[in-house]
């Protein structure tokens, strides 16, 4: 069996919360389907940052959370059967600051039950402070699917969350697709600052002319390559845009901040018109 690809909507890491923060918002059928990417997840608990993590911006967010998450055992035994209980098709994302770590998280996601795929977080902006693997160079963000990849079933996606550095995107595409990506998610916050000079993402519909962009130079130079976007998605137009480019989905992140019933609503209008890529 071959993996496949979620979509044709997904719920961007770390924007929806644990799942029971959404569910409200979710339509009759609450999470039942929904692709559901968690926040990343590291081996160790993460605090998170401390001070401003948030300030909005004209066009979207600028952010630095710290990726603060309970850690794998405490995922395992409490975040993850309430998402599969829940019906969410799990994508669980992993972050590490040694290529060893994300090994590992690989390994012991592959034995929990309900884990429909992986999202590798090789793209994020680099916040003060975060300690996570240097994967700017497209070889190491290669290097570090590769470790993921071994460790996970062949018939579950591993998707790899590129940054989306317009100068080198098609390139990290490349190389993480040949070193075993299913997919490749275009892209992540944007490396930007907050007013005060300290380094954070920006995300929302600010971000989406350049994720597009991104998209756009993805498909072209390697239409052979699944390509999933993310960057700003916030209405219908929004995710068509990603999906004419050449998308076979989009992720839905900062929008949930402002109206969580935003996937639903992208649900209904979008997958009766897209089936999922095989
Ligand atoms: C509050 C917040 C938390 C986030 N946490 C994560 C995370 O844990 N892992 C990750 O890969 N991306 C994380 N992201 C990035 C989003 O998943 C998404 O890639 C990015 O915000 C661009 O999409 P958007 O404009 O739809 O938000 C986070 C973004 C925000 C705003």
């Amino acid at each position: 069996m071959s993996a496949r690809v979620p979509g044709p909507v997904m719920v961007a890491a770390g924007c929806g919360g644990t799942g029971r923060e959404l569910v409200a918002y979710s339509g009759p059928d609450g999470l039942d389907g929904l692709p559901f990417v968690t926040r990343s997840i590291t081996l160790d608990p993460r605090p998170g940052s401390t001070g401003t993590r948030l300030v909005e911006v004209p066009g979207g967010l600028v952010n630095a959370v710290g990726l603060p998450n309970p850690g794998l055992e405490h995922f395992l035994a409490t975040e993850l059967p309430w998402l599969v209980r829940a019906g969410a098709r799990v994508v669980v994302s992993v972050a590490g600051s040694t290529m060893g770590e994300y090994a590992d998280l690989a390994r012991r996601l592959s034995r929990a039950p309900g884990v429909a795929g992986l999202e590798v977080n090789v793209g994020a902006p680099d916040e003060a402070g975060a300690r996570l693997f240097e994967a700017r160079e497209p070889y190491h963000a290669a290097s570090v699917i590769a470790a993921v990849r071994r460790e996970f079933p062949a018939d579950r996606p591993v998707l790899a969350k590129l940054r989306p550095d317009v100068s080198r995107v098609v390139e990290a595409a490349r190389s993480c697709h040949e070193a075993g990506a299913t997919a490749i998610v275009v892209g992540n916050a944007v490396p930007a600052a907050f007013p005060d000079g300290r380094s954070g993402g920006l995300s929302g519909p600010a971000v989406a002319p350049i994720a597009l962009r991104c998209v756009a130079d993805v498909g072209r130079a390697l239409p052979e390559v699944p390509v999933i976007g993310c960057g700003g998605v916030h209405d219908v137009a929004s995710a068509r845009a990603y999906l004419s480019a050449g998308a076979v989905a989009v992720q839905v992140g900062t929008a949930l901040l402002h109206d969580p019933t935003t996937v639903a609503r992208l649900r209904a209008s979008l997958t009766d018109s897209q089936e999922e890529t095989p």
